[in-house]
C-alpha cells in the first residue's frame, strides 16, 4: 500500500506534528507529511517541519486577508498535494465547509477533553483545562475525531482519560493531557493509513482492533 499523503495544519508549537513525524520516520505510520500549513507566521511547527525537510507554508490573515482567498489559497496547495488526509494538530483556525466537504470524512482533530465535556464554541487551549479545574471534574483526557461541520462535534475516534489531581493546575492538567493527545493522535493517523477506520453513522468502528489497548 502507498503511503497515504498527510497535509498538517497548525497555529503553534507543533508537539503534535513532531509525534507524527517521529512516527512516520520510525515507519509506524504508513503516511508522508506532504506539507504543513500553518495560519500564524511565526509558528514554531513551521520550524519543526524545516528541520526534517517538510515543505511548510504560511496562509493567514496577514498575507491573504479575505477569508475567500485564504479558503482558495488552502484548498489549492491541498489539491495540489494531492492530499488524502488533513491532520488539525494545534489548528486554532474553523476550516470552512468547502474542506470539510471536498474531505469528508478524511480530516482529523485533536482535542484536549473528552467530548461532548468540555468542548465546542470558546474552548480551546489553555481555556479548555481551566474550565475542566473550575467544574471539579475528576477526569479528563483527549479525544480524536473526525471533523464535520460543527465545533468538536464529528465522529470520535479514540479517547482516553487522565485523572484530575486536587492540585492539579491548568500547566500540569496540560501537561499531562498533551502526553495523551500525543498517544492518541499518532494511533488514529496509524489507523487511517491504514484503511482500518470505518464511519457508521455517528460511530467509529476500528477494524481488527484486537491490537489496540
Ligand atoms: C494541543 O493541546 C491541542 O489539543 C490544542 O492545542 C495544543 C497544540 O499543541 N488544540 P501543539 O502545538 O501540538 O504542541
Amino acid at each position: 500500500m502507498q503511503p497515504l499523503k498527510i497535509a498538517v495544519l497548525v497555529s503553534g508549537r507543533g508537539s503534535n506534528l513532531q509525534t507524527l513525524i517521529d512516527n512516520i520516520e520510525k515507519t509506524e505510520i504508513n503516511g508522508k507529511i506532504e506539507i504543513v500549513v500553518s495560519n500564524k507566521k511565526d509558528a514554531y511547527a513551521l520550524e519543526r517541519a524545516k528541520n526534517h525537510g517538510i515543505e511548510g507554508v504560511y496562509i493567514g490573515k496577514g498575507n491573504y486577508p479575505e477569508n475567500d482567498k485564504r479558503n482558495d489559497k488552502l484548498i489549492e496547495v491541498l489539491k495540489a498535494k494531492k492530499i488524502d488526509l488533513i491532520v488539525l494538530a494545534g489548528y486554532m483556525s474553523i476550516l470552512d465547509r468547502k474542506i470539510i466537504e471536498l474531505f469528508r470524512n478524511r480530516i482529523i482533530n485533536i482535542h484536549p477533553s473528552l467530548i461532548p465535556s468540555f468542548c465546542g464554541k470558546g474552548f480551546y487551549g489553555s481555556k479548555v483545562h481551566k474550565a475542566v479545574l473550575d467544574y471539579g471534574v475528576k477526569l479528563s483526557g483527549a479525544t480524536v475525531h473526525f471533523v464535520d461541520e460543527g465545533t468538536d462535534t464529528g465522529p470520535v475516534i479514540l479517547q482516553k482519560a487522565v485523572e484530575v489531581d486536587f492540585d492539579d493546575t491548568v500547566d500540569t492538567l496540560a501537561a499531562k493531557v498533551l502526553k495523551i493527545e500525543h498517544e492518541l493522535l499518532a494511533l488514529a493517523v496509524k489507523l487511517f493509513c491504514e484503511d482500518r477506520l470505518e464511519v457508521v453513522g455517528r460511530k467509529v468502528k476500528i477494524k481488527s482492533s484486537s491490537d489496540i489497548s
